[in-house]
């Protein structure tokens, strides 16, 4: 896969298939801590003590990375569980090449078989058709980081069905993020039970999504 370097000088690949980008070309880890930690205030979350993650779209893991630092450093005793659903399992060996800012992403790697461990930490990645895999599971989440890619480029998985499927899996009081911000997919959070709101714009014009799930 090629690599490139974007803005904020981290580096991202470019998906042969898709022709599309895994990250913001602005700035891959920018985006990551800007668009999904900061605005699902998982640093709060982190002073309870658990946080669980559902990551839709793993990828090359830059957003659970991101997230994993931040909640260590809000809370370094904090219990944290990521599930991670992503259809290509060669993307593990992409990684290597990688060396983020993360200091998290060395765990991150460590889940390339589909499990990592440690003593408060636990990353289960299933590999697989999000679309299918999504309904075999069977917790419930705080916080959804929804990364696909674009809608123009794969319209299925911003479909009503997915994403109600992806809500139905999002407690009460929980947040997703998604970075965007097109009508209809913000109906189709809607239709999920979400409260949808603008998040932040880093990178374009538009604004990403904040959906949230009242009690
Ligand atoms: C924009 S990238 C995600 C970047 C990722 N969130 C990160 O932080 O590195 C989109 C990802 O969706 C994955 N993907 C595409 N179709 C999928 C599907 N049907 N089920 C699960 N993952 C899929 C791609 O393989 C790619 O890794």
């Amino acid at each position: 896969m090629e690599k490139i370097k974007t803005g904020d000088g981290s580096y991202t690949f470019i998906n042969p298939k898709y022709k599309e980008v895994y990250h913001s070309v602005s700035g891959a880890e920018e985006e990551a801590i800007k668009k999904y930690v900061e605005p699902t205030e998982i640093t709060k979350l982190a002073k309870k003590g658990h946080i669980k993650i559902l990551d839709v779209c793993f990828g090359i893991g830059y957003n659970s990375a991101a997230a994993i630092d931040a909640i260590l450093k809000s809370n370094p005793k904090c219990k944290i569980e990521i599930l991670g659903l992503e259809i290509d399992n060669n993307l593990f060996d992409a990684m290597d090449e990688l060396t983020p800012v993360f200091k998290s992403y060395k765990y991150v790697k460590k889940a390339k078989n589909g499990f990592f461990e440690n003593n408060n930490l636990s990353i289960k990645i299933v590999f697989g058709d999000a679309k299918k895999t999504i309904k075999d599971v069977k917790e419930e989440f705080d916080v959804c980081f929804f990364d696909p890619f674009s809608p123009r480029k794969q319209p299925e998985m911003w479909e009503e069905q997915f994403i109600k499927d992806v809500g139905s899996k999002i407690k009460k009081g929980g947040v997703l993020s998604t970075y965007s911000c097109a009508t209809h997919v913000r109906i189709n959070l809607v239709r999920a039970g979400f409260k949808v709101k603008d998040g932040p714009s880093i990178g374009r014009r538009a604004p990403s999504t904040i959906a949230t799930k009242d009690f």
